[in-house]
């Protein structure tokens, strides 16, 4: 049965503000009202759009495995308000989810710990951990703090499909599964948030994202494992995190990462595809002759890579709905700055 599409709420809060606006906070409320009677609400957050329902509430729960037409055995991450919250949903709490709470949060990493007794199986796929994460964006942290409860959010996309960084995006992926979509404006960091399972020593990377490495480990003191790196085509261990599945977070247009971009752009032109063609070479003369051609469209990309991930996936769901053959990137460098962005390419071209 058709539901009607719901409503998309907008909650601006400017950053002189200590306290939102009244209609963002009736906004604010009215959503706590819907997750406090099991309803589903599309939450903006610094990384990616999430579908929120009430963590503690299992039924609540099933909605957003069944609205995303997820998995079962992929487990959801616990969005809290503050460390308290997240202190209170675990069984013990490792020294470094202590250290990177302490340092990191709010921000977009999530730590894996052991899972306390008041989370229901199914928000961890039944296994003994949980994934805990408080998120940047302070519109987020005042619903769950009104609620008084933590939320299960996965990105707020069809599973296997691309995440939304915009309200937009859920409406279209999502419209008329869910009760509310809040629209915080598109998202600052546009990628998901980096997972590191802390239930071991070293701790480890299980997903790349806006955090490094590099920046783990000066908090941590001491070394983290990235799950993720690949090396000759294969990755390091085999996947603990289900949501590193392969294939993932992928646009409906076929997508292609090249080192050599400029010469593979020209033959598929040449042979009559059409392309879009992702550089940041854009004042390259080569770029500037192909860009000529009826059958490509050039976008320029930034050369930073935060900025990069951020217009991201905004950026494949705009060449989505041009119906073209063919997406080509320019190959990142092979950075840690880097990886987070080069983890979302590889599962995005895995066939
Ligand atoms: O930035 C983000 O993390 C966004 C926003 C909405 O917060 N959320 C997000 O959720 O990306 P989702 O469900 O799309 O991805 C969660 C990832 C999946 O790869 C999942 O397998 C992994 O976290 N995960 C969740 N719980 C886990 C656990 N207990 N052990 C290992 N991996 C876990
Ligand atoms: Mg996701």
């Amino acid at each position: 049965m058709a539901r009607p599409l719901p409503d998309v709420l907008p909650v601006p809060w400017p950053a002189d503000l200590p306290a939102p606006p009244a209609r963002t906070e009736e906004a604010v409320a009215r959503a706590a009202q819907v997750l406090g009677s099991g309803g589903l609400v599309a939450i903006p957050t610094e990384t990616v759009y999430g579908l929120a329902a009430d963590a503690l509430d299992a039924e609540a729960v099933d909605r957003i495995f069944a609205a995303k037409g997820r998995p079962a055995s992929n487990p959801l991450i616990v969005h809290v308000a503050d460390t308290a919250m997240a202190r209170s949903l675990a069984a013990t709490w490792p020294q470094a989810a202590e250290q990177i709470t302490a340092s990191l949060w709010p921000g977009p990493v999530t730590v894996i710990v052991p899972r306390g007794r008041r989370i229901p199986a199914n928000v961890t796929a039944d296994g003994p951990t949980v994934a805990l994460r408080c998120p940047e964006h302070r519109l987020t942290r005042r619903l769950i703090a009104t609620l008084g409860r933590p939320l299960a959010a996965p990105s707020a996309n069809r599973s296997m499909q691309l995440s939304p960084t915009t309200a937009g995006h859920v409406l279209e992926g999502l419209g008329n599964r869910i009760d509310l979509i809040l629209d915080g404006g598109p998202c600052g960091r546009g990628i998901e948030s980096t997972v590191v399972d802390c239930t071991v020593d070293p701790p480890r990377i299980l997903r790349p994202g806006p955090i490094g490495r590099v920046e783990l480990e000066a908090v941590l003191g001491g070394p983290v494992l990235d799950m993720t790196e690949v090396h000759d085509g294969a990755p390091t261990m085999p996947a603990r995190s289900p949501g590193t599945l392969a294939r993932h977070y992928a646009p409906k247009t076929p997508l292609e990462v090249s080192a050599t971009a400029a010469d593979r752009v020209e033959s598929l032109v040449q042979s009559g595809k059409r392309v879009a063609w992702l550089t940041a070479q854009i004042e390259d003369p080569r770029v500037r002759s192909l860009a000529s051609s009826r059958d490509l469209l050039v976008v320029p990309m930034p050369s930073e890579p935060a900025a990069f991930a951020t217009s991201l996936y905004a950026t494949l769901h705009a060449i989505d709905r041009r119906s073209l053959d063919l997406i080509i990137i320019d190959a990142p460098p092979d950075t840690d700055a880097w990886r987070a962005v080069t983890d979302r390419l590889r599962r995005a071209t895995k066939a």
